[in-house]
């Protein structure tokens, strides 16, 4: 972290896919004008490059190898976004030593977070699987927001469609619930609340509703800190 009084203010956002933590960190982050990190990116950057080069993102030595190719420039390309990719993220993001290699690039950022702009940003939220437990432990606020498999299968069915893909809900029920399962069951790093998080459950809580709960959490704690 950054000298004595410089040092960010840390909103760590976690959750399972199309649970809603997305939306909320980016609102979160243009609230206060914070930097944003969609960490789920560098993992699929990772999966992304193993695939485009025809490489299996179960492969430890291949995925170690592209992790270490990883910069922050990697994270704008639209290909990152596919369900295949997303697949190959949760694949590369078992492996222990993929992990610490995406960690460095985290914790920099998150010491010092900027803005598209370039410009240092006061504070950052980073959106993720383990940043509450694992990248910043020491955040100011940590969130954990959650849905039913059911619920949040439907919300990616539907976003599929809208974007003119094919889709079928079983099948994209059945993805998520494989892509749950290795994301809550591997040995480094399993996606669980931290102990100190507030939970959201975004089944029966409207983003607004999320948003507002979320505000009431950090105004509270940057009124603590400031
Ligand atoms: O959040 P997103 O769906 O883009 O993440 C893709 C995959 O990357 C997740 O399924 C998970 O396996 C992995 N991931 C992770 N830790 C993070 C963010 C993402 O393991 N902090």
């Amino acid at each position: 972290m950054t000298g004595a009084g410089a040092r960010p203010f840390v909103i760590a956002v976690d959750g399972p896919s199309a649970a809603g933590k997305g939306t909320l960190a980016r609102r979160l982050a243009a609230h206060y004008g914070f930097a944003f990190l969609e960490t789920g990116l560098l993992y699929r950057a990772v999966g992304w490059r193993l695939l485009a080069g025809g490489q299996d993102p179960a492969d430890p030595k291949a995925a170690v190898a592209a992790a270490t190719q990883i910069t922050m420039a990697d994270l704008d390309d639209a290909a990152l976004r596919r369900e295949d990719v997303a697949q190959a993220a949760s694949k590369v993001a078992a492996i222990p030593e993929v992990r610490r290699q995406l960690l460095g690039l985290q914790r920099d950022f998150a010491a010092r977070p900027t803005l598209p702009d370039g410009r240092p940003a006061p504070g950052i939220v980073l959106d993720g699987r383990d940043i509450g437990t694992v990248v910043c432990p020491d955040a100011d606020v940590k969130i954990f927001v959650t849905a039913s498999v059911e619920e949040r299968a439907r919300r990616r069915y539907k976003e599929l469609l809208e974007r003119g893909e094919n889709a079928i809900y079983s099948r994209v029920l059945q993805d998520m619930k494989d892509r749950d399962n290795r994301d809550s069951g591997r040995v480094v790093s399993p996606m669980v609340p931290a102990a100190d998080a507030l939970v959201i459950d975004s089944t029966a809580l409207d983003a607004d509703a999320a948003f507002a709960a979320a505000v009431e959490l950090v105004d509270e704690r940057r009124g603590r800190v400031d």
